[in-house]
């Protein structure tokens, strides 16, 4: 693998720098900038080399169409005001721009192209898509570890069209997840949640040779309790993952690992309502899952107490709802005085994690906190994500 820190010789080329700017956005504000703090380092180091820059990023998932909610403004605004420099965003369709126009302003010096995720070519990892995006740089670099598990045209087809590196973010996440992957103590737990279900759900069956305990909560654990034959009222749920699940329950036959589902829940009849506790079978037709609760709670923490290592993805409940934030909370604050009291290693890793680490700042008290969660998890898995393969 090539890095950029080493590249000698970026006066005046024009780098593609795909990055994951994918940050939580309300109403057109970030509520946790992360993932742009995170990529400062690389963007000053190409501007000091007085490169220019085109950005690319996603924001969501807009499935191929043009959506203004899903629009790159409001991340190329704050980071016009985070370098302070100007950052243009470029709306033209990407198929007809060209190198010699991008930069034709001698001042200019960055540009931001429109979320990639309005192209299907993107999803589609499409070579004629990958070829006219590369024919605009000189050099392409993914500081985007956390979109790495993800074969898409800007981070693997491209790289056979220009000469490729990692980042200094990439670079400096794989090898603190190489670190912290070698000499794991035992036992060994996993605690997944979040809403990405189609994205983890097929994972977990690969996690269960390699950890003692996997602790599902949050909209993952939706489908699980569904297919033990629990009704789950109007929360989200995937469709389609009976197989996943399948194989998740025959795998941990096979394997000292124990699967922890919620034992209770906290319900609520819209996003915005008063948490209701409820067991699994008091569930009416009309409620949405929100929060595991109080007896679940307790149980993950005594799993907590008794592990050497936790790692982290996806938050118990939607926390945005204070109502439904004590499962999150309540599992943040354990991990952290665990790692306090130097009982156990912690990594977290994950958009919604990290916002809710900041959230209640217990930070430093994990060993490495990750942007990445859907690549944080197939990491885990221990195979080679496509966008670091690209790169090799
Ligand atoms: C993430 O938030 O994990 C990355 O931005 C990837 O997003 P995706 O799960 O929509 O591919």
């Amino acid at each position: 693998m090539n890095y950029i820190k080493d590249q000698k010789n970026l006066d005046g080329k024009i780098i593609l720098l795909r990055l994951d700017l994918n940050v939580p956005l309300k109403n057109g504000i970030i509520s946790d900038d992360t993932r742009i703090v995170k990529i400062l380092p690389t963007l000053e180091f190409l501007i000091k080399n007085n490169s220019k820059i085109i950005i690319i990023s996603h924001i969501g998932r807009p499935k191929g169409k043009w959506n203004e909610i899903f629009s790159m403004k409001p991340v190329c605004e704050y980071i016009n005001k985070k370098i302070n420099s100007q950052v243009k965003l470029i709306k033209k369709n990407i198929f007809e721009l060209k190198k010699e126009e991008l930069f034709s302003n001698s001042k200019d010096q960055i540009v931001f192209l429109e979320n990639i995720r309005f192209y299907k070519n993107e999803e589609e990892n499409d070579m004629n898509f990958s070829k006219h995006l590369a024919s605009l740089g000189d050099l392409f670099i993914n500081d985007a570890f956390s979109c790495s598990h993800r074969a898409h045209a800007s981070l693997c087809e491209i790289t056979k069209y220009i000469p490729s590196y990692a980042g200094i973010q990439f670079e400096a996440e794989v090898n603190a997840l190489e670190k912290v992957t070698k000499n794991i103590k035992k036992p060994i737990t996993c605690i997944i949640g979040g809403s990405k279900i189609s994205t983890k759900i097929s994972i977990i069956k690969n996690l269960i040779p390699r950890f003692d305990n996997i602790i599902i909560v949050g909209g993952m654990a939706n489908n699980l309790l569904k297919y033990k034959g629990h009704s789950i009222g109007k929360s989200i749920q995937e469709t389609n993952c009976e197989t996943n699940i399948d194989d998740i329950f025959e795998t941990s036959k096979n394997y000292p690992c124990s699967i922890i589902l919620p034992e209770d829940v906290a319900v609520g009849k819209t996003m915005d309502d008063r948490a209701k506790i409820k067991e699994l079978n008091q569930i009416e037709n009309d409620d949405i899952i929100l929060d595991i609760g109080p007896k679940t709670i307790n149980k993950v923490k005594s799993i907590i107490n008794k592990s050497k290592t936790i790692l982290w993805n996806g938050p118990a409940g939607y926390f945005e709802n204070p109502q439904f934030s004590k499962g999150s909370i309540a599992i943040g604050n354990q991990i952290a005085n665990q790692n306090k009291l130097g009982q156990i290693f912690s990594v977290a890793g994950g958009g919604d994690t990290f916002a809710l680490i900041n959230i209640i700042d217990i930070f430093d008290n994990f060993n490495f906190v990750s942007t990445a969660g859907g690549a944080f998890l197939e990491y885990l898995e221990g195979k080679e994500l496509p966008g670091i393969k690209a790169l090799n």
